[in-house]
């Protein structure tokens, strides 16, 4: 459940979502029983939104886990679409790549070990839709790596940016970027201010807050 919205609203959230692969639900379970820190399906289903929105065909994801988010991600692709998985943890990765073969979607993804950062170097784009979902402190870096790779038109999409759990609440935030609180020096709260201002006064994007799952830095590119 979001802190970031009603039980009702949760629920009407949860009953918009289609609840009709079997893989995903495995995949849900599995974070349950882990607790594993997926972008859960509320954000899930807002991601296929925007792939299916901006027609994607060409999608990058800095941290893949065993493939949850990118696994949302590729029936809007089409059979002729790509989505990059990178992942530090090669367990995962090979969970991803399991789940997407049983899925039918494996033809459509490319499993990257190693660092998102070095990995990004070795594309060139242009990508449609980008999901940032790896290590806060380095939510910049990963922008900076891509946004000349970002399509006109394409989407960056930032996971846990209004709330991860004992780290950093809405309130830190808003404290942050109305009040001047200060970030303690590599602390979440610092990452996420830092990227916020990024996108915020990049002049090729413009960028909303999206309150669904733990909140989304939704930025699209203008020019
Ligand atoms: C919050 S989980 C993401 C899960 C996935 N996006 C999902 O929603 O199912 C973050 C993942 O990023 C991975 N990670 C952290 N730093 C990374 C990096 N520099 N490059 C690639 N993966 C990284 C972690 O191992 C972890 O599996």
């Amino acid at each position: 459940m979001s802190i970031l919205h009603t039980d009702a609203v949760d629920h009407i959230l949860s009953s918009t979502v289609p609840h009709d692969d079997p893989i995903l639900e495995e995949m849900e379970a599995q974070a349950d029983r882990d607790g594993f820190p997926t972008i859960g399906h509320e954000v899930g289903s807002f991601l296929r939104l925007c792939a299916r929105l901006t027609g994607a065909r060409s999608v990058f994801e800095f941290g893949s886990g065993y493939g949850y988010s990118a696994y949302w991600v590729a029936p809007a692709l089409g059979a002729d679409g790509q989505i990059v998985l990178t992942e530090v943890d090669e367990a995962e990765l090979e969970q991803a790549r399991e789940y997407f073969e049983r899925g039918g979607y494996a033809d459509r993804a490319v499993f990257e070990a190693g660092d998102a950062l070095e990995v990004i170097e070795r594309y060139d784009g242009p990508f449609d839709l980008v999901l940032i979902d790896h290590e806060n402190h380095r939510y910049v870096d990963g922008f900076e790596a891509v946004r000349e790779k970002v399509a006109p038109g394409g989407v960056v999409v930032a996971d846990n940016v209004l709330n991860s759990g004992t780290e950093m609440t809405p309130r830190d935030l808003d404290a942050f970027l109305t009040g001047g609180a200060s970030a303690d020096a590599g602390s979440t709260l610092e990452g996420v201010t830092e990227y916020y201002e990024r996108v915020r006064d990049d002049p090729e994007f413009e960028t909303t807050v999206v309150p669904v799952g733990e909140g989304l830095f939704a930025s699209v590119r203008t020019s």
